[in-house]
């Protein structure tokens, strides 16, 4: 039979405090950038993150992984140790806590641990308005 992929899509969410500021630019500039996301007192977001991996359908169980060992590692590297947590604090080596630069943390916590399938995509809602997605480096 040939070797029909398909990706799976589990959707976890994660609440965390941030703001933006960019070691890059002036007081002034940064104000300018983010306005009230740059207040230092920080705000929430409940961001809704989307896992997907890719593989083959395994011949004996008709699944492409295992469901409860991908929600393992997702929970053991990315909820567990951020969730209801301040990113400025806990990914205090990322420059910029935007979610372009989150979405790329998610992505090296999981991208170890996913070995029994092909780790596709990453997505994060921050907002109902905005939308990232992360398909690793190269991409
Ligand atoms: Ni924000």
């Amino acid at each position: 039979m040939e070797n029909r992929q398909v990706n799976l899509t589990r959707v976890y969410q994660l609440s965390a405090a941030h703001y933006l500021k960019s070691p890059f630019l002036s007081e002034e500039e940064n104000k300018k950038t983010y306005g009230k996301c740059g207040q230092v007192a920080g705000h929430g977001h409940n961001y809704i993150i989307r896992v997907t991996v890719k593989g083959p359908i395994d011949a004996v169980t008709g699944m492409v992984t295992d469901v409860a060992e991908l929600d393992k590692i997702v929970r053991k590297y990315v909820i567990d140790p951020l969730d209801h947590r301040n990113l400025n604090i806990e990914l205090s080596h990322l420059s910029i806590l935007t979610t372009e630069m989150f979405i790329q943390e998610i992505w090296k916590r999981l991208k170890p641990h996913i070995t029994q399938v092909e780790l596709y995509s990453v997505e994060v809602d921050e907002t109902r308005k905005n939308g990232f997605q992360y398909f690793g480096a190269g991409h």
